[in-house]
C-alpha cells in the first residue's frame, strides 16, 4: 500500500527540466596538420533535474563543465549522447509549437550582466527584445512596468543605456530582460561571480524572492558553495564533468563526501561573513 502510493507520487512528480545522461565532447583543434583531432570530454553521463518550483544548486571549480551544463539545459547545444527533457519531453524531438513554449519557458542569466545587454541600446529596447525574438503577444508596456517592479526598479532605468548602471543595478535588469517572456524556468550562471562582495547578496535575495513570489525553478549555479547554499535547498556538486554529490546545502557542508565537495567547503572558510552565516540555515 505504502509503496503504491510512493509510486503514485513518483509518476505525478515530473521534473520541469531534466538531464539525462547526457554527454557532451567537444572536438579540439588539431595539433599537427596530419594528427587526430582530440576529444574533451566536458559533459560525462550527468543527471540533473529541477522539480516545478525548486531552487536548485549547481556549484563546482571552474573547468568543471557548469556552463557547458547551462548550454545543454537551456537547448542551446544539443549533447552528444543522452537526453535533455523539459516537463518529461525530448527538448530535442519537439515539434515546432513545442519548441516554441519551450524557448521562451527557459531563460538564462549569464555572469557578466555588462556582455549579455547591448551597450548601444536603452534598456528599455533590450527590455522589449525577447518579446519580439519570441513572438510574444503583449503589451510590451504593461510587461516591462510589470517586469520591472518584480526586480525593484522603476520606469526610469528605461531610457538609460548600460554604461549608465552599476554592476549590481544591470544585473536585475539583466535578470527583469530574462523574466519578460514568464519563464517557468530561470537558469543563472555565475550570475553574482561578478559583482562585488557587498552586492552579491542582494541579487541573491532578488533570485529568491522570484522563486516565492512567481513561483518560478531556478537553477543557481557557482563556483561557490556559499552563494548557492544560501540560495536553494538541493545542491549538486560537479567536478570533471561528472555529478560527484548531491545533498541538502547543510549536509554538504557538515559532511562533505566526494573531494571536490571537501575542497569547496575549505574554500567557504575564506568568503564573506553575510553570506555564510546564514547559509548553514
Ligand atoms: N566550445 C568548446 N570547445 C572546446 N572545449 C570547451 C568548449 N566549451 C567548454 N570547453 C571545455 O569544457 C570544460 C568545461 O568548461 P565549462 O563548462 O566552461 O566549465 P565551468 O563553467 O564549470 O567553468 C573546460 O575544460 C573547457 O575548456
Ligand atoms: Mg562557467
Amino acid at each position: 500500500m505504502t509503496a503504491r502510493t510512493a509510486d503514485t507520487a513518483a509518476t505525478d512528480a515530473v521534473p520541469i527540466i531534466a538531464a539525462r545522461g547526457v554527454c557532451q565532447e567537444y572536438k579540439l583543434a588539431r595539433k599537427s596538420l596530419f594528427g587526430q583531432r582530440e576529444r574533451l570530454a566536458a559533459l560525462q553521463d550527468v543527471d540533473f533535474h529541477a522539480m516545478p518550483g525548486e531552487a536548485v544548486g549547481l556549484v563546482g571549480e571552474s573547468g568543471s563543465g557548469k556552463s557547458t551544463l547551462t548550454r545543454v539545459l537551456v537547448g542551446r547545444e544539443r549533447p552528444t549522447a543522452g537526453v535533455m527533457e523539459y516537463e518529461g519531453r525530448d527538448v530535442w524531438s519537439l515539434d515546432g509549437a513545442g519548441r516554441r513554449q519551450f524557448r521562451r519557458s527557459v531563460q538564462v542569466v549569464l555572469q557578466n550582466p555588462r556582455s549579455s545587454l547591448d551597450p548601444r541600446m536603452t534598456v528599455g529596447v533590450s527590455l522589449v527584445q525577447p518579446l519580439r525574438a519570441l513572438h510574444i503577444d503583449v503589451d510590451p508596456k504593461a510587461r516591462v512596468r510589470e517586469v520591472l517592479e518584480q526586480v525593484g526598479l522603476g520606469v526610469d532605468v528605461l531610457s538609460k543605456y548600460p554604461h549608465e548602471f552599476s554592476g549590481g543595478q544591470l544585473q536585475r535588469i539583466a535578470i527583469a530582460r530574462a523574466l519578460m517572456p514568464h519563464p517557468k524556468v530561470v537558469i543563472a550562471d555565475e550570475p553574482v561571480s561578478a559583482l562585488d562582495v557587498s552586492i552579491q547578496a542582494q541579487v541573491l535575495n532578488l533570485l529568491k524572492d522570484l522563486v516565492a513570489e512567481l513561483g518560478l525553478t531556478l537553477v543557481l549555479i557557482a563556483h561557490d558553495l556559499s552563494v548557492v547554499a544560501y540560495t536553494t535547498s538541493r545542491v549538486a556538486v560537479m567536478s570533471a564533468g561528472r555529478i560527484v554529490e548531491t545533498g541538502r546545502p547543510a549536509d554538504l557542508f557538515r559532511h562533505p563526501t566526494a573531494e571536490a565537495t571537501q575542497a569547496l567547503v575549505d574554500s567557504v572558510l575564506t568568503v564573506e561573513k553575510g553570506l555564510e552565516g546564514s547559509a548553514l540555515l
